[in-house]
């Protein structure tokens, strides 16, 4: 008696499936890698996508409750497992696993505890996809990346850090929303490290390619009337605001991540805010991640765009780098 799959279906096509070409996986299913992995099926960016977690149950839960959504999906394999093995063949993989900073604890022990996870983590999904790009979110982004990219092996341009690309959306949405246009209109740039000391790149913000700072000298600075710079520091404090009032933040760092995702997959070369090697670059000569304009596309890192930056905005970014180097340098086992 044959089956009723065998009654519905002749074969035609033989032999083992083809692997798939974009697939995308999430290591980490807290609330910012399942807002990273929906944003990625949201925009039907990946053949394939899979999860990894320690915690199995919740796991298992992620997956199922993803997957109860293929009617409305069109990636159509979701796949979830604690082992590497189910990563396999991914051409990104997005590393939001580790631990939160805990009261009074300092910087250097917080890394140092995410060091001995991604010790780990990292080099499994290099075993089972070692042509993927890595795009590192968890935090500190910057010195995590750093890391991932030492313990991968991978070259520099595949080893990412979500770095100010959210920063910069936050920096852009506050300041068109004063002006009453979209953000994507608005072009500014928030440059250097992650978090409190971002760098504003206020000589080259621009709407429509006229020069803000032309239109207001004092633009961004101490004194201006206008108090611009007041938006760079709503970004700095949006995070703790966020964290303040739900816990902590998923949406936005979800939604950014999938934009990269996008350029590389698609081969796009757009620029991005990204966290990228800086050493010889501005003169910062420690092996360093900072986020710089960078173009993404199938390589990764395909270039790096040299800013005509202010001195000032160059001495925010050595300072940036000799904060990093000074935690970096006292890693242990990387
Ligand atoms: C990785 O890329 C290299 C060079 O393009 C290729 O020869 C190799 O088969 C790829 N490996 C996998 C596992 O896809
Ligand atoms: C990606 O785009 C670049 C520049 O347009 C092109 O030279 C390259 O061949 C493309 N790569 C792939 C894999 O399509
Ligand atoms: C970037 O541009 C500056 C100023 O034009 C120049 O001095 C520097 O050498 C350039 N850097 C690279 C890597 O080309």
């Amino acid at each position: 008696m044959s089956s009723v799959m065998q009654k519905l279906l002749t074969p035609v096509a033989s032999g083992p499936a083809e692997p798939p070409r974009n697939k995308v996986t999430v290591v980490g299913v807290g609330m910012v890698g399942m807002a990273c992995a929906v944003s990625v099926l949201l925009r039907d960016l990946a053949d394939e996508l899979a999860l990894v977690d320690v915690m199995e149950d919740k796991l298992k839960g992620e997956l199922m409750d993803l997957q109860h959504g293929s009617l409305f999906l069109k990636t159509s394999k979701i796949v979830a497992d604690k082992d590497y093995a189910v990563t396999a063949n991914s051409r990104i993989v997005v590393v939001s696993a580790g631990v939160r900073q805990q009261e009074g604890e300092s910087r250097l022990n917080l890394v140092q505890r995410n060091v001995n996870i991604f010790k780990h983590i990292i080099p499994e999904i290099v075993k089972h996809s070692p042509n993927c790009t890595l795009i590192v979110v968890s935090n500190p982004v910057d010195v995590l990346t750093y890391v991932t990219w030492k313990l991968s092996g991978l070259p520099k341009h595949r080893v990412i850090g979500s770095g100010t690309n959210l920063d910069s959306a936050r920096f852009r949405f506050l300041m068109a929303e004063r002006l009453g246009i979209h953000a994507s209109s608005f072009n500014g740039w928030v440059l250097g490290e992650h978090g409190d000391t971002s760098v504003p790149v206020w000589s080259g913000v621009n709407v429509a390619g006229v020069n803000l700072q032309k239109l207001n000298p004092e633009f961004g600075l101490d004194g201006d009337k206008e108090d611009w710079k007041a938006t760079h520091k709503a970004v700095v404090d949006s995070a703790y605001e966020v964290i303040k009032l739900k816990g902590y933040t998923n949406w936005a760092i979800g939604l950014s991540v999938a934009d990269l995702t996008e350029s590389i997959i698609k081969n796009m070369s757009r620029i991005h805010p990204v966290s990228t090697m800086v050493k010889d670059m501005y003169g910062i000569g420690e092996e360093v991640f900072l986020s710089l304009p960078c173009v993404l596309n199938s390589n990764g890192v395909g270039s790096v765009i040299n800013m005509t930056l202010t001195d000032a905005e160059v001495g925010q970014l050595k300072k940036s780098a000799d904060t990093l180097w000074g935690i970096q340098k006292d890693l242990k086992d990387i």
